[in-house]
């Protein structure tokens, strides 16, 4: 039997009673877009991330792009981040008029190099995007110090890290404002597309809720050009189904990682290293190996799905041609090379983790 890399049919047998009868709910309520489950999905998250606000969007995306929005980012700025991200990061600013500005990432980690940000601060820097990739939060006292000193503003790109800890404290708490997507395969996942945005600036908070709606104040009435972004109400009814498991699926997720490491930790060139109160969520469980394409090849042959999250950087895709690149992102550019996705998600069994660590054991020693 081969490994899926993600099984939404599984989710589904464990789950499926408990989702359908929230959908259920949701489409007798009569009402679909900014009701109760939106509002009351808005309130957990917000406690899920330890903040005053959250705000349901329509992706992921949007939340990333609202947020710039709202603190006036546009043409002539630009937005520091790094180009091994998921496009959407950078779409999000170029969206704005701004430019992306993709810097290196640390030499043992896959986040954001603090020290690379500094360098590439200019007067047209106004914000940074940290993103939490894979589970692990980036470096943030040591980005918020940056940010300080230079007066810009923290976005956090939290799509890939519900529930993740940094010292102790939330993703999603950590900047000025953060980005979740609950796209489907996230560890919080919808049934299509949704995001949110966790701030603790009431400020922030009321111009992106104007922003999410047309810029209205009450209906028909628009004191801003807003936009159509909202975390509908069926939506938000699955993600306050799942709310209730999901960290539950988290542990499941940290549990196959352990795994994972016991056995691999010698043959990854990159091994995961927590600060003391830090936790890793696994959206990825991402192995840095020198033979990547063979292995994967190998693991294909055995029936086993992996992924490459991402195998082209960003400042090397012609849609981010015009982008401003510091420094010659040389650990970005190595680890798009090496680095490969095994399977992570909840509802894999061990006898399947086993099998995967064995196909992987075999190729090193073959
Ligand atoms: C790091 C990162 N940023 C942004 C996004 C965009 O989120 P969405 O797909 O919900 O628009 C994603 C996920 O897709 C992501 O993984």
């Amino acid at each position: 039997m081969g490994i899926d890399f993600f099984d939404f049919k599984r989710e589904i047998a464990a789950e499926g009673a408990e989702i359908l009868a929230a959908l259920e709910k949701a489409l007798r309520s009569g009402r679909y877009i900014l009701g109760e489950e939106g509002a009351r999905f808005e309130e957990r998250f917000a406690g899920v991330c330890g903040c005053r606000h959250a705000l349901g969007v329509a992706s992921g995306t949007d939340a990333l792009f609202l947020v710039l929005k709202a603190w006036g980012v546009g043409q002539g700025d630009e937005v520091i981040t790094v180009a091994n991200t998921f496009a959407a990061t950078a779409l999000a600013i170029a969206y704005t008029g701004a430019t992306p500005v993709f810097v290196d990432i640390a030499p043992d980690s896959h986040l954001i190099d603090p020290r690379c940000i500094e360098a590439a601060i200019t007067r047209k820097t106004k914000a940074i995007i940290p993103v939490h990739l894979y589970g692990q939060c980036a470096d943030m006292d040591a980005i918020m110090a940056i940010a300080d000193r230079h007066g810009v503003a923290v976005l956090e790109d939290a799509c890939q890290a519900h529930g993740a800890l940094y010292r102790g404290r939330q993703a999603g708490g950590l900047g000025h404002a953060a980005a979740f997507s609950f796209y489907p395969t996230k560890n919080l996942g919808a049934y299509g597309d949704a995001g949110a945005i966790t701030t603790n600036d009431a400020d922030l908070d009321g111009r992106l809720r104007l922003l999410r709606n047309y810029g209205q104040t009450d209906r028909y009435h628009h004191v801003i050009k807003g936009y159509n972004s909202r975390l509908d109400e069926l939506q938000a009814a699955l993600l306050n189904a799942k709310l209730k498991r999901f960290m539950d699926w988290t542990a499941r997720r940290q549990e196959v990682a352990r795994r994972y490491d016991e056995h691999l930790a010698g043959i990854n060139l990159i091994p995961l290293r927590l600060e003391e109160g830090s936790t890793h969520v696994y959206h990825q469980y991402v192995i840095t190996v020198p033979e990547r394409d063979a292995l994967q090849e190998h693991l294909k042959s055995r029936g086993i799905a992996t992924l490459i999250h991402y195998p082209v950087p960003l400042h090397r895709q012609a849609a981010f041609g015009d982008a401003r690149v510091v420094g010659d992102l040389r650990q970005t550019e190595l680890r798009a090379a090496q680095i490969l996705s095994l399977p992570v998600h909840p509802w894999l069994k061990d006898q399947e983790v086993d099998q995967i660590i064995g196909a992987v054991l075999d190729f090193v020693r073959r």
